[in-house]
């Protein structure tokens, strides 16, 4: 397996759970960063999922990314293909879901990708606003519109939302208002899938050590400031563990919730950075 920054904690994932059930994650790759071993929540998601056994769909805008995650899951044992897919392009949605579906119904659906252009309110645009809802918003719900039909009983389907859903975050209304609009999207989404016997649920990141994340922090350096619970920031490990959780039978009854992995920081609990160590 290879090696990452931050280790992820294989023992939480070397189980059978997921035996052979066909996943499909949007947003696998992650952004370049000169730090190879940084861990993006996208390919965090699909190692753990492979390694509980799942076969992973990994689509990806960019080629190399979805590449990447691939051959992370190939080389640690587990079985993965990439699908190279953007999906600001509607059709481009509906071709990923058949192209993952081509061997049968998929178990589960993790819609990762998100994208962020930090434009404070006077800044924005129509076309940069649009942008972003694009790819945060209407590709999930796409997406989810073509996945559901050719779900197995039993599945589940994960948003990856964000803290900032509910609280300011450095001036970034368009991010902030597509992860909140994801909730009444999941809410939709578990009405529509309860009849097939399919969940829908959000997990809501806090600050997490990812090369998007870390970008982010050059960009606004107060944000790696941020005291936070722990002393630290989440990593995409644990945000995959929540992923793994919620789309395995362990979760078989937890349908239409936002399951935070933050620290507590969104419950105001936070530590100087650094202060556990
Ligand atoms: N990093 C954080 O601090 C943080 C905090 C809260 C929530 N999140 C959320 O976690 C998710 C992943 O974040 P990350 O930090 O790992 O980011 P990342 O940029 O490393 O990963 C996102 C992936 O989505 C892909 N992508 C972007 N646009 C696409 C498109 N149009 N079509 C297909 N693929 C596309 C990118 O190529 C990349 O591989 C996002 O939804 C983000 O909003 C991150």
């Amino acid at each position: 397996m290879e090696t990452f920054t931050h280790s992820p904690p294989l023992a939480a994932f070397a189980t059978d759970a997921l035996a052979g059930r066909p996943v499909l994650v949007v947003g696998a790759g992650q952004a370049a960063s000169d730090e190879a071993s940084l861990v993006g929540n996208g390919r965090a998601i699909s190692l753990a999922l492979a390694r509980c056994g799942a076969v992973v769909h990994c689509a990806d805008r960019g080629p190399a990314a979805a590449h990447a995650t691939v051959a992370a899951i190939e080389a640690s044992g587990g079985q993965a293909r990439p699908i190279v897919a953007d999906v600001s392009d509607p059709a481009s949605c509906r071709r990923l879901v058949d192209e993952a579906t081509q061997g049968g119904p998929l178990h589960a659906l993790v819609l990762n990708v998100g994208i962020s252009d930090r434009r404070p309110l006077p800044d924005i645009t129509p076309e940069s606003w649009d942008s972003i809802l694009q790819v945060n918003l209407r590709a999930h719900m796409l997406c989810a519109q073509a996945a559901l039909p050719r779900m197995q009983s039993g599945g589940a389907i994960v948003f990856i939302s964000s803290l900032a859903a509910r609280m300011a975050a450095g001036r970034n209304p368009a991010y902030e208002t597509s992860k909140a609009a994801l909730s009444a999207l999941c809410r939709a989404v578990a009405l529509e899938g309860h009849a097939r016997g399919i969940r829908a649920n959000i997990v809501a990141a806090g600050l997490v050590d990812t090369p998007m994340g870390r970008a982010a922090s050059q960009a606004r350096p107060e944000r790696g400031r941020m005291p936070l619970p722990f002393g630290r920031q989440a990593t995409g490990w644990d945000i995959a563990a929540a992923v793994v959780f919620l789309v395995s039978d362990a979760g078989q009854y937890v349908n239409a919730i936002e399951l935070p992995v933050d620290g507590g920081l969104g419950q105001g609990i936070a530590l100087a950075p650094h202060a556990t160590s």
